[in-house]
């Protein structure tokens, strides 16, 4: 696995990282075992930047990160977020009193004395991000964390928290269905140093080999009430994508890797988090590190989904809550 570098002064990590929230059950089931063994299975591809979150089922996913780092030791970059309170009713929460509190509780299920990269999660609208970047920098001093990284923001956030102490990565979703990025962030990125860390960039399973199947997403499948996985907007965005697919396998790339490698073309301080609790499936991710594209398959990608093509948007309007809009 080629590495990139995460951020001005951060660590060189694998090109394709690992989004953990799926051991917590987001998209379907699973089980401790399961994320065991894709987390092994990331140690031998090379795929060392691990991705997780206080609440991805309240710290169900860094539980399991825990129970296997405990075991094997092994060497590799862990960021997790904070700023989220989901309950009782969503809301966001960057004080230092939270942002340190929830830290700590992440430490303990992870098992460790710091994190490489710590992320405001959502940014809370009316607190000033310079406030929050003194909160990331005393946690930077004291070791806690190695840097820290915003989520969700938009590019004069960025500016903003960057000129009080340079941030190290900015995480927004970004995919060949969902582009906003390309609207100032992924170049405020490049600009300033910092890694642009593609979220969902499977299009939360989208661009798998196999469509997946609304009618068999369980309860708490968050996909059940994302209007893009809704009618008519589905069966759409299948009809899309279907044309991508198959130039996809004609130049013998697996769909997914075809898709995660578009976000790694899109620049070299690119470095996406596929989110997958296979190990066959992340062995399958890995190979998106040997595909490179040639103009014509930039052309013809461009052709086959262009600028704006996802029918329905990226969130419902409650999901949307909290992410700021640019562009
Ligand atoms: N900052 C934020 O607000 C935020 C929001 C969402 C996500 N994230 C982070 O980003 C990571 C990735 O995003 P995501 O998980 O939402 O979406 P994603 O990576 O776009 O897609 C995940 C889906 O793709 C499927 N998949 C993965 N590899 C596959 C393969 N080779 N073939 C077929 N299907 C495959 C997974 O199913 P299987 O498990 O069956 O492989 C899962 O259903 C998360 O884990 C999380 O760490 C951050």
């Amino acid at each position: 696995m080629k590495k990139r570098q995460l951020g001005a002064g951060g660590p060189l990590v694998g090109a394709v990282g690992l989004g953990c929230m799926s051991f917590a059950g987001f998209y379907g089931e699973t089980d401790e075992a399961e994320g065991h063994a894709c987390l092994d299975a990331a140690v031998e591809l090379g795929v060392d930047f691990l991705d997780t979150s206080n609440i991805y089922g309240m710290g169900r996913s860094e539980n399991v990160i825990g129970s296997w780092l405990a075991t094997r030791k092994p060497n590799v970059v862990i960021a997790t977020k904070a700023g989220i309170v989901p309950r009782p009713e969503r809301r966001f929460d960057n004080s230092e009193q939270h942002l340190r509190s929830e830290l700590e509780g992440s430490l303990k299920r992870l098992g460790v004395d710091h994190v490489d990269l710590f992320y405001v999660h959502r940014r809370e609208a009316d607190r000033p991000i310079e406030e929050v970047v003194g909160t990331l920098k005393a946690l930077i001093d004291e070791g806690k964390i190695g840097g820290y990284g915003l989520s969700e923001v938009a590019p004069t956030t960025l500016r903003r928290a960057h000129a009080e102490h340079p941030c190290r990565a900015v995480q927004n979703e970004y995919s060949l269905w969902t582009r906003q990025p390309d609207l100032g962030m992924v170049q405020a990125c490049a600009e300033l140093g910092v890694a642009f860390v593609p979220f969902s960039p499977l299009g939360r399973g989208i661009f798998g080999e196999t469509f997946p199947d609304p009618t068999r997403f369980g309860e708490a499948d968050f996909r059940r009430s994302n209007p893009r996985f809704m009618e008519p907007n589905f069966s759409a965005n299948c009809a899309a994508i279907e044309g991508f697919k198959t130039f996809a396998r004609s130049r013998g790339w697996s769909v997914p890797a075809a898709a995660l490698a578009w976000t790694l073309d899109q620049g070299p301080h690119v470095i996406p988090i596929p989110g997958t609790r296979s190990a066959a499936h992340l062995r399958e991710l890995a190979t998106a590190d040997d595909i490179s594209f040639t103009d014509d398959d930039r052309a013809e990608i461009a052709r086959l989904l262009p600028l704006g093509f996802a029918h329905g948007p990226r969130y419902s309007y409650a999901q949307y809550f909290g992410v700021e809009v640019y562009g």
